[in-house]
């Protein structure tokens, strides 16, 4: 049995009222809330422990740098990656991306191609065609149907010879649709092609296993399951982790410096200059243990209870429009309602005390495709209710009444 209630009371925030009303916290897919044992694992951090790590034989820096790479064998364990090495430690999901795509500057040539799809998030675009602009690649974009699913047929039409990286997300932040990317993998993989997943959406709702996978890269943040903002990682195969340069040289990714030349650290520390977010790794551990003792199973199938109702009562709004009904997808709802614009929606409802996104998601692409600005999102955690969706479905009729 699924104890809500009992969940909710880990999050101080969501006792906190906004304009007068209960909050009601619908953006968990720009940011997720923070549970009162990660709190105390940040206080306790700074209470007892605080110290750069990795450089000093004093006790505090050797605690700190245990608590630090114990965070770190937790994460693998949680990925299931073969190596606690294969973990680096990133600011979050846009600098592991940054970090792969300039890896491969010295590795791509002119003609190469390289395959995006039409459902990422700007994070998983422009890094990419900043990449294809230094090495005269091709970027090639797998279309998406009306229902916001990946169309496999034309994705298979893009790959060749001369497919060198395919970047898809695993969940999509705009629509919610879960992307096949076991096949989209394996596909890859036929023609030599390396692939990275962009899982910031996906980590929050289900636990992914990198080796079954067999995904070349792999990159999240921790702010988006329950962990602070300023930290994620980037899980890559020991081989290729191994043939990419470093990212950013500095301090703790070196084995030798002189004028003459630098030699670098081995992995992980080679990816990972200067001193890092030593709070937020340590952190991470404690979100990913706060998640795994409620259960990512018990969590998709709670939240998919959510998506269910609350699309079943969204639709009895006349001229609502949802954006995004994969067959696959998790408990993220876009939608707007006919000739109103999103942000005057999420005005309203945010004088309801009720929290979500308006606007194009950075995600401008698939707004063009709907021919949209932008839409309303909803996006659902494992700690909101079906109360706060009654709440949300009352919020959008008043909006409507107020701006038709
Ligand atoms: N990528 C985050 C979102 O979808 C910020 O809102």
């Amino acid at each position: 049995m699924f104890n809500v209630e009992k969940i909710r009371k880990d999050f101080p925030i969501l006792s906190r009222k906004v304009n007068g009303k209960p909050l009601v916290y619908f953006d968990n897919a720009a940011t997720s809330q923070t549970p009162q044992q990660v709190i105390d694992a940040i206080v306790n951090y700074y209470h007892n422990y605080n110290a750069n790590i990795h450089r000093g034989v004093h006790t505090l820096s050797q605690e700190a740098t245990d608590l630090y790479e114990q965070s770190r064998q937790k994460i693998q364990k949680h990925f299931h990656a073969k190596f606690s090495h294969e973990i680096i430690f990133t600011s979050g999901t846009t600098h592991g991306i940054n970090l792969v795509a300039n890896g491969f500057t010295s590795i791509l040539k002119k003609g190469d191609d390289i395959i995006v799809s039409a459902l990422e998030h700007h994070s998983n675009i422009v890094p990419w065609q900043m990449l294809c602009e230094r090495t005269g690649a091709n970027l090639k974009v797998i279309p998406m149907n009306n229902e916001g699913e990946l169309v496999m047929s034309e994705y298979e039409k893009l790959l060749s010879k001369n497919t060198k990286l395919v970047f898809v997300n695993h969940i999509s932040n705009a629509l919610g649709t879960i992307n096949p990317i076991e096949y989209i993998i394996e596909k890859a993989h036929d023609i030599g092609a390396a692939v990275l997943i962009d899982g910031a959406q996906a980590c929050p709702h289900i636990k992914p296993d990198v080796q079954a996978l067999d995904v070349d890269f792999y990159v999240a943040s921790a702010h988006k399951m329950c962990g602070p903002t300023g930290v994620g990682i980037l899980y890559g195969k020991e081989a290729w982790l191994k043939k990419l340069p470093p990212y950013q040289g500095g301090g703790e990714m070196i084995a030798e410096v002189t004028f003459e030349k630098t030699t670098y650290a081995d992995l992980p520390h080679k990816f990972e200059a200067g001193t890092p977010n030593i709070a937020g790794g340590i952190v991470f551990g404690a979100a990913i243990d706060y998640m795994n003792n409620i259960g990512f199973d018990a969590i998709a199938k709670y939240e998919n209870e959510l998506l269910e109702y609350a699309t079943e009562k969204l639709l009895q709004i006349d001229s609502l429009k949802i954006y995004g009904t994969a067959k696959n997808k998790t408990s993220v709802i876009s939608f707007n309602l006919k000739g109103i614009h999103p942000y005057d929606v999420g005005s309203i409802l945010d004088k309801l005390g009720i929290a979500v996104r308006t606007g194009h998601h950075c995600a401008q692409p698939i707004m063009d495709y709907y021919k949209i600005p932008g839409t309303i999102r909803a996006s659902f955690a494992f700690y909101n209710t079906k109360a706060e969706i009654d709440a949300l479905v009352a919020g959008v009729k008043k909006a409507k009444m107020m701006l038709s």
